[in-house]
């Protein structure tokens, strides 16, 4: 792995000057100087100006833009230009054209119009990355490579034959004989046994629900052929030069692609973030990615590679980011680890589908735009911030995440729809008002760093994986564990004999019947200190078999009966919740569940944002308040680490920030906010 370092924070953005005069150019390096950007991603949509027919290349005018912007102190991260194929491509090997689970070939007119199994888009496209690498891998500008751009954004599964015939070759991989996938897909079921490996498709459109092991199987390998094709142009480019790092721009949760695995193909993780600024808790949104996009690589310090200035244009209504919200937010990412900040993109278009999303040069001129401003300041700010290079953020707490079980749990004909996300992030919402910094983690994680690892919603959970479960709470750890988890194996089969299969004794409690709730219905459990609270979507017949009870139902048939368990099991605890309680409740069980693992807690007011982070010498409290009322917070001993003054107390305002520094053994509970 070879090393991103830019010497200093990244500040830049997505810069596409082939969509501007030449004269625009020099007016872009010098309000880029203003702006204190180091580093821009070139190239990303360039294909067509690269290579306007198949065979010619046309570089003069990213020789110029190259240079231009090295004399103007700019690095560049560029691009391999393949992420959108130019019209002649698609239409002189039309089967480069993705189809669509409906079997429609998609037309030319838009971005990502290609078929990851395609042969010629394969072939074109690594030709260019290698043509691109071979004129500017030896360029002074150069700090790194952009390989495509955000795959899986449009077109995650593509259902033309080509796929077909690569997915045969993928199960034959995995299976080895017929027999074999008969039994993992449970082929008995609606008389679907298959005969010969060419009767075996993707699933495309059909007239009930499609087989759920199948579909599983199906997103799997859309994930691993699409990191193929990533693959393709990432040897390219480490054969032609091997010391410059590579990456590609990840979009945190997206349900297509399994980051845990993609992440360990490049030298640095990237990822775009978007939160809505109109949605209820943009910085829990983006926070989420964050501390996805660090945990991606272990820990290792990785780049914001786009963000918006302002307003986005693909939203059914779009909301500017109010003053200073982009600055928090953009601490926020650095004080998750970030080691720089990129923005979509420098200069507004005028025209094309992205022509009223925000940049930090928009429609109107610099000097009358607010939006400039804050964009500019941000940029000059992050020259006193360097110190953070050297910050890792470390957590006792990780939530366990596994595409593998969202695919699965996106199946049709399950019990009830329960979408993945809303769940995690309840969870990790209720995580990060305790303050404490949370992992992800993939279920064949090393768990043995952490005290508390949460798995709000895992409903795919293979032997090894639960293995590695009973492995951690045995040794100390606390697992606390939501409804419909470890139901079915890899293959997406049941587990029988009562839920979950496989950790029924780490639990000391088994489910025997699921009762979801209808839609917007409301019950309540009942704790063991008398307090009565509201859950909402989800309810189980859940019996203890050692656990004690901490909750139990008020209502219907189960009445009485256990709702929330904990059980002692080794050294360590394993909690058990059947139902989703409010955001008070789950934080309640939550926050005893990591005292009882000896993990401190802070109690934070609604909308401040904590991090703590590493660096020699101690440690640095971020404080980062995305809320609507002041807050006042106390804490002995520390020092502004910006302006290096001691700071024993002090008021922030809705979106102000606090940097300190803070004593190698301060924990959390030493922090009073008001
Ligand atoms: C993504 C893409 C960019 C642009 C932005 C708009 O992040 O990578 O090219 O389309 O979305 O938000």
């Amino acid at each position: 792995m070879v090393r991103f370092d830019l010497g200093a924070l990244a500040y830049g953005a997505d810069y596409n000057p082939e969509q501007w005069p030449r004269e625009v150019w020099r007016e872009d390096v010098r309000l880029m100087q203003e702006a204190g950007v180091n580093l821009v991603s070139l190239g990303i949509f360039s294909w067509a100006q690269l290579e306007p027919r198949e065979g010619q290349f046309e570089f003069a005018w990213l020789d110029e833009i190259m240079d231009l912007l090295h004399e103007g102190g700019v690095r560049v991260n560029l691009a391999t230009a393949t992420a959108s194929p130019p019209p002649w491509l698609s239409l002189a090997y039309p089967d480069s054209r993705p189809v669509t689970v409906d079997g429609v070939r998609l037309e030319v007119g838009a971005r990502q119009l290609y078929c990851p199994s395609d042969p010629h888009y394969r072939a074109l496209s690594v030709r260019l990355a290698r043509a691109v690498a071979e004129r500017y891998g030896n360029h002074p500008a150069l700090r790194l490579w952009h390989v495509n751009n955000e795959y899986g954004c449009h077109i995650d599964q593509c259902y033309c034959a080509q796929c077909a015939a690569r997915f045969r070759e993928w199960l034959r991989a995995r299976y080895g004989s017929l027999d074999e996938l008969n039994r993992a897909w449970g082929t008995a079921f609606w008389s679907q046994r298959y005969g010969d490996w060419a009767e075996v498709q993707p699933p495309r459109r059909a007239p009930s629900f499609p087989n759920p092991s199948q579909g599983l199987d199906w997103r799997r390998f859309s994930s691993d052929n699409i990191l193929e094709l990533h693959r393709a142009e990432v040897e390219v480019l480490r054969e032609v030069t091997p010391d410059v790092p590579v990456t590609t721009n990840f979009l945190g949760f997206l349900p297509g692609l399994d980051y845990f695995r993609w992440a360990q193909e490049e030298d640095v993780a990237a990822v775009d973030v978007y939160p809505d600024p109109a949605g209820v808790a943009p910085h829990l949104e983006a926070g989420m990615v964050f501390d996805l996009t660090r945990s991606l690589r272990g820990g290792q310090r990785w780049l914001l590679m786009e963000q918006a200035t302002s307003a986005v244009n693909w939203r059914e209504r779009n909301a500017p980011k109010r003053p200073g919200l982009m600055r928090a937010l953009s601490l926020q990412a650095l004080a998750r680890g970030a080691d720089g900040i990129q923005f979509f993109q420098w200069r507004q278009s005028v025209a094309g589908a992205e022509k009223y999303h925000s940049a930090l040069v928009g429609h109107v001129p610099p000097e009358r735009s607010r939006v400039w401003r804050e964009a500019r300041d941000l940029g000059q700010e992050l020259k006193g911030l360097d110190f953070l290079r050297g910050a890792r953020v470390k957590a006792d707490v990780a939530i366990m995440f596994d595409w593998h079980s969202w695919w699965a749990l996106s199946q049709a004909s399950q019990p009830a729809v329960t979408p993945l996300l809303p769940v995690v992030g309840a969870w990790y919402a209720a995580l990060r008002s305790l303050g404490v910094n949370v992992d992800f983690v993939p279920p064949d994680a090393d768990l043995s760093g952490y005290r508390v690892v949460a798995l709000p919603q895992q409903y795919l959970l293979t032997p090894e994986a639960a293995q590695g479960l009973r492995a951690f709470v045995q040794g100390g750890g606390t697992l606390v564990m939501g409804p419909y988890s470890g139901v079915v194996d890899g293959d997406d089969h049941v587990i029988p004999g009562g839920y979950p299969g496989l950790l029924q004794d780490v639990l000391g409690a088994w489910v025997e019947e699921w009762a979801p709730l209808q839609t917007g219905e409301t019950r309540e459990v009942r704790w063991a200190d008398g307090r009565v609270t509201p859950v909402i979507e989800w309810a189980e017949v859940l019996h203890t078999d050692g656990a004690e009870v901490l909750a139990t139902y008020e209502t219907d048939f189960i009445a009485g009966q256990p709702a929330v368990t904990r059980h002692a099991f080794g050294q360590g605890h394993a909690y058990y919740l059947s139902t989703r309680p409010d955001a008070a409740a789950l934080t309640d069980l939550l926050r005893g569940a990591l005292h009882g693992a000896d993990v401190a807690t802070a109690d934070l007011p609604d909308g401040l944002d904590v991090t703590l982070s590493d660096i020699k010498g101690g440690k640095l409290l971020h404080l980062i308040h995305f809320g609507t009322q002041p807050v006042h917070v106390q804490v002995d001993g520390v020092v502004d680490a910006v302006h290096d003054r001691a700071t024993p107390a002090l008021s922030l305002a809705p979106l102000e920030a606090a940097l300190l520094r803070v004593p190698a053994d301060f924990t959390l509970d030493q922090l009073v906010v008001t």
